[in-house]
């Protein structure tokens, strides 16, 4: 499959052609009934037409996780190794309290059930759960995040969220030494130990406050001891993103559901209830879902505003995609920035073509729906407790708000009966797949793999 298919964005044509032609061959296995039927008769026989068929087959399977060439070591199991202690090591936070896991919680789907997240203090957004986050051509709510290692950065400097600092991170790794060893293998020699001893506990570029104490910390480090600093944080990064890249969903009822019709095969089909069926036909169909959460994560990767009321009431006060645009144009983490492993590549391209634009305030970026029946409560800032709740915002539109300047008008009121509302609930149900191994779920429990053999437990479909 080609690299970027099921990427949204600039590709998200490419990940829908490369949906179909993979279906199209159909894995090269045989189908699993002796008996399949020719399967436009079978789904005929559960209501399904050959043109909602088509549509509902662009939905599975997830395929591959996209190569990110602008991490070098994204699918080294060693990288993954040290980014698995890294997200379970409360060490990277201000206070010592503070880690990945305790927003993105194993066992709560990789997310944290509140509205809105709490790490030190209490954020404005949702906590998304990370798995197959690695499909995602941008980040966070807002995109402002072009790659899962740059992303990955961002919360441990964050004052509301873990309020830790480069040189903070630069210290832990150095100091332990598990983690400066599986360091230096992966990533070369670490900066001298007593360098690093001596640099301030905490310190990090505040650009908003050149006042700030972290600032001025981070003001007195000589600047080429500064980007050796850096170059250990984005390589923090990129050994978080590579333990997220094996952090999946699965194939979940949908999908036995769409290879059963792939293949003509009934009990395939029979994995998800008539009441679910319904709903696809609804999803890909009437309720026209499908023009955002199309494409086997079911986003479209792309931004939209859909009028969702702000928490609390009131007038909107995120402006989304305005501001992630802004923030993500001036990171020197991005692909196209010194500390990518790819500075010209597709990536980077598609990262300079973003520009800012009027009408991305309140926009925010489609979420996939894989794992959404486990990921209450939903949207930016958790304003929905259940998906009845979002299916009834999506039938009425009742409380949307209306934003003055070019205001997508993709949205109708769908008007839907009580049963069709259960219908496009049951279906959402269906798509949730069993998660990650359970070694993932916790901190390495072996030691570092050896070498950084990538066939032998790289990633896979
Ligand atoms: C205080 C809670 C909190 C902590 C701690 C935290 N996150 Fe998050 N995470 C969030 C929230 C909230 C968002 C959405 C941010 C936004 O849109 O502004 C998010 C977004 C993400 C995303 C993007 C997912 C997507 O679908 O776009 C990834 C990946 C991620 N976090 C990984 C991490 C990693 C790695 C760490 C540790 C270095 C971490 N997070 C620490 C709350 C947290
Ligand atoms: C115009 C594009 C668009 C259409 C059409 C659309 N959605 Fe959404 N959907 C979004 C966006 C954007 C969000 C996030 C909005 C926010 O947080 O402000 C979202 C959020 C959601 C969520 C919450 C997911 C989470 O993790 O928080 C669910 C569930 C959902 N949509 C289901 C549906 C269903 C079902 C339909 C069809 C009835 C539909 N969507 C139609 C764009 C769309």
């Amino acid at each position: 499959m080609s690299r970027h298919a099921a990427r949204g964005g600039v590709t998200s044509s490419i990940g829908i052609v490369g949906a179909l032609l993979l279906s199209a061959c159909g894995d090269g296995e045989p189908p699993s009934d002796p008996s399949a039927a020719d399967p436009s008769a079978v789904a005929a026989e559960r209501g399904l037409s050959d043109a909602e068929v088509r549509k509902i087959l662009r939905l599975s399977p997830l395929g591959a996780v996209p190569a990110d060439p602008t991490n070098r070591v994204a699918d080294d199991p060693r990288a993954a190794w040290l980014g698995q202690s890294l997200f379970f090591d409360a060490r990277l936070s201000g206070n010592g309290e503070v880690s990945c896991a305790t927003c993105h919680d194993p066992a709560k789907e990789f997310a944290d059930g509140r509205e809105v997240a709490f790490g030190i203090a209490e954020g404005t957004r949702n906590t998304p759960t990370v798995l197959d986050a690695a499909r995602s051509r941008w980040l966070t709510w807002d995109g402002r995040a072009d790659s899962l290692w740059s992303q990955a950065l961002q919360p441990i400097e964050r004052p509301h969220e873990m309020d830790g600092t480069r040189v903070g991170v630069a210290r832990v790794i150095a100091a332990d030494p598990a983690l400066s060893a599986a360091y230096q293998k992966v990533f070369g020699p670490l900066p001298d130990a007593d360098v690093i001893a001596s640099l301030p506990a905490r310190a990090r570029p505040v650009p908003e406050d050149p006042t700030h104490p972290d600032a001025v910390a981070w003001e007195s480090i000589d600047p080429p001891v500064r980007h050796e600093v850096e170059v250990v944080f984005a390589n923090a990064g990129k050994a978080l993103a590579a333990y997220q890249r094996r952090l999946r969903a699965g194939e979940g009822d949908f999908d036995r559901f769409a290879r059963g019709l792939r293949e003509g095969d009934r009990a395939g089909i029979d994995a998800i209830p008539p009441e679910a069926i319904a709903g696809a036909r609804l999803f890909v169909g009437r309720a026209g879902c499908i023009q955002c959460h199309g494409g086997p994560t079911f986003s479209d990767g792309e931004f939209h505003s859909i009028g969702m009321p702000p928490r609390g009431g009131g007038l909107p006060r995120d402006p989304g995609r305005y501001l992630g645009t802004e923030i993500l144009l001036a990171d020197r983490f991005n692909a196209a920035g010194e500390f990518s492993d790819d500075r010209l590549g597709a990536e980077a391209t598609m990262t300079a073509r973003v520009a800012r634009s009027p009408e991305q305030w309140g926009q925010f970026r489609t979420p996939g729906l894989r794992q959404v029946a486990r990921t209450a409560p939903y949207m930016h800032a958790g304003q929905m407790p259940d998906l009845e709740s979002v299916v009834r915002f999506y039938s009425t539109l009742e409380g949307a708000v209306q934003l003055d300047h070019h205001q997508e008008t993709v949205l109708a009121p769908l008007g839907l009966s009580e049963e069709e509302i259960r219908a496009l609930v049951a279906f959402l149900e269906t798509l949730a797949g069993p998660g990650p191994e359970e070694g993932l779920k916790g901190p390495p429990r072996h030691a570092m793999p050896e070498d950084a053999d990538f066939s032998a437990s790289g990633p896979r479909g």
